[in-house]
């Protein structure tokens, strides 16, 4: 970025940044795994402690990652190292990009199978499947059934969305994406207020406030604590050197208090409204909160089975879940990718192709997992089979612990002083947010994990 930009195309970089990580950001960590799991750990009190999660630590940490990433000015592997050396500290703090790659690559996995989960609905959407149902709830049930209980077709869509995802990032066509995403994202949302207004309209929208907004702490367990810190990592894309990299682009002059504030809000508005879809419909037709990884995918389909031009509206609507999910899935590809490039000598294309493979095979587990396999569903503390293991682990561990190591990283290591404030670019709060960062958010975090193994007193 030269320094005699005009105004408006640093303003459409800003732009730029903030579609890019809302991009990102957004996906199906805000449609469909915040209602199942708000869902699994009792309502209203998990959403107060996660909200609270995004402002204390999610927002700060994001700050941290986008600083790191318009200082060090290139990839997010190396950006840690460089900014480390800048600032004379051992150089051993770029590890903790290591970390991300393989939490990155352990996310793909099972993400890829709930994106074709999406790709499937698409096909029940426009074929009439769904329409069929007439707001038969046992119907949608059977439907999401036999998806989930058919390795076959889990494959087969798993297959498509990794297959889709390697074309589009060995033939660069990103740029073209970049456009879509500027229109497809506002659609989405549009989409979403169009389905909530409906199924708040017809649904227990009274029943779906109440669940999601009165809190009973009575319901959230210690473990609810820790799914909610780390729901805040995953559905902000935290962790893995994506706004290290995304940062990277930040014009001069940009806040990054601002630009990160607008990205969580437009994140956490989307989560909110898809609850306030599926919760009216989740009550009114009797399924269990708690029903797992397919609530959204049981309950919606009822409302769209219902509603005029419910067909066309439902196909429009996985269209749009799928390219949220596309979009995230593309970001999440870019570290193991970058590792494959910078450290292995690999060509993009070659790198692309192999991250692909890898993450197909590895999807087999999560595949086997949710068709109910019996080598694939063994129960252990982190839960049961490879799917909730892989997601409990990255989500609630791995990104928390990178996390933590940001947050001492740029609060401890480095030197604060009017330079950094600058850089920031923060009229107001600048020592409020150190504060923040060098207190709260690894207090928060170390809390939050001593809670859930239980060495806390209460
Ligand atoms: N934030 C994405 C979502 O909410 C998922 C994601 C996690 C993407 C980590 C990138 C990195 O769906
Ligand atoms: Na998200």
């Amino acid at each position: 970025m030269s320094t005699t930009t005009s105004v408006s195309s640093r303003w459409s970089s800003k732009l730029a940044f903030i579609l890019a990580a809302t991009g990102s950001a957004v996906g199906l960590g805000n449609l469909w795994k915040f209602p199942y799991i708000m869902g699994q750990n009792g309502g209203g009190a998990f959403v107060l402690v996660y909200l609270f999660c995004v402002l204390l630590v999610g927002i700060p940490v994001m700050m941290a990652e986008v600083y790191i990433g318009k200082e060090g000015r290139s990839s997010p592997a190396h950006a840690m190292g460089k900014v480390a050396r800048e600032h004379n500290i051992s150089s051993n703090w770029s590890y903790n990009g290591a970390l991300g790659v393989l939490a990155g690559f352990l996310i793909l996995s099972f993400y890829v199978v709930i994106a074709g989960w999406a790709v499937a609905y698409i096909y029940y959407s426009a074929s009439g499947a769904i329409t069929a149902a007439n707001g038969q709830s046992a119907v949608i049930q059977h439907l999401f059934g036999s998806l989930v209980g058919s390795v076959d077709k889990l494959i087969l869509f798993t297959t498509i969305i990794i297959g889709v995802s390697v074309y589009v990032l060995s033939h660069g066509v990103k740029q073209g994406l970049e456009i879509a995403i500027r229109y497809m994202m506002p659609a989405l949302f549009i989409l979403l207020v169009i389905v909530m207004l409906y199924s708040c309209a017809t649904g227990d929208f009274h029943g779906a406030v109440q669940f999601m907004f009165y809190p009973d702490f009575s319901k959230l367990s210690f473990s609810g604590f820790l799914v909610a810190l780390g729901h805040a990592f995953f559905t902000l894309s935290l962790s893995l050197g994506i706004m290290i990299m995304y940062g990277a682009y930040l014009p001069e002059g940009t806040s990054i208090a601002k630009t990160s504030i607008i990205v969580a809000l437009a994140d956490t508005v989307v989560a909110l409204f898809a609850g306030l879809a599926i919760y009216p419909v989740v009550f009114a037709h009797g399924i269990a909160p708690g029903a797992g990884p397919g609530l959204l995918f049981k309950s919606l389909p009822i409302a769209f089975s219902n509603m005029p031009l419910g067909g066309f509206i439902a196909t429009l609507f996985f269209v749009m879940v799928t390219f949220a999910a596309l979009t995230s899935v593309l970001s999440l590809f870019e570290a193991p990718i970058a590792y494959f490039v910078e450290r292995r000598g690999m060509t993009r294309i070659s790198a692309t192709i192999l991250c692909g493979v890898l993450i197909w095979l590895l999807s087999l587990l999560s595949i086997f997992s949710l068709a109910g396999a019996s080598w694939a569903t063994f129960k252990t503390p982190l839960g049961n089979g490879f799917f909730d293991i892989l997601d409990y682990v990255t989500a609630n561990i791995m990104l928390p612990v990178c996390g933590l190591f940001t947050a001492i990283f740029v609060g401890w290591k480095l030197k604060v002083n009017k330079r950094t404030a600058k850089s920031f670019e923060m009229k107001v709060g600048f020592s409020q947010y150190i504060f923040c960062l060098r207190y709260i958010t690894p207090a928060a975090i170390t809390l939050v994990f001593l809670n859930a193994i239980g060495v806390l007193p209460w």
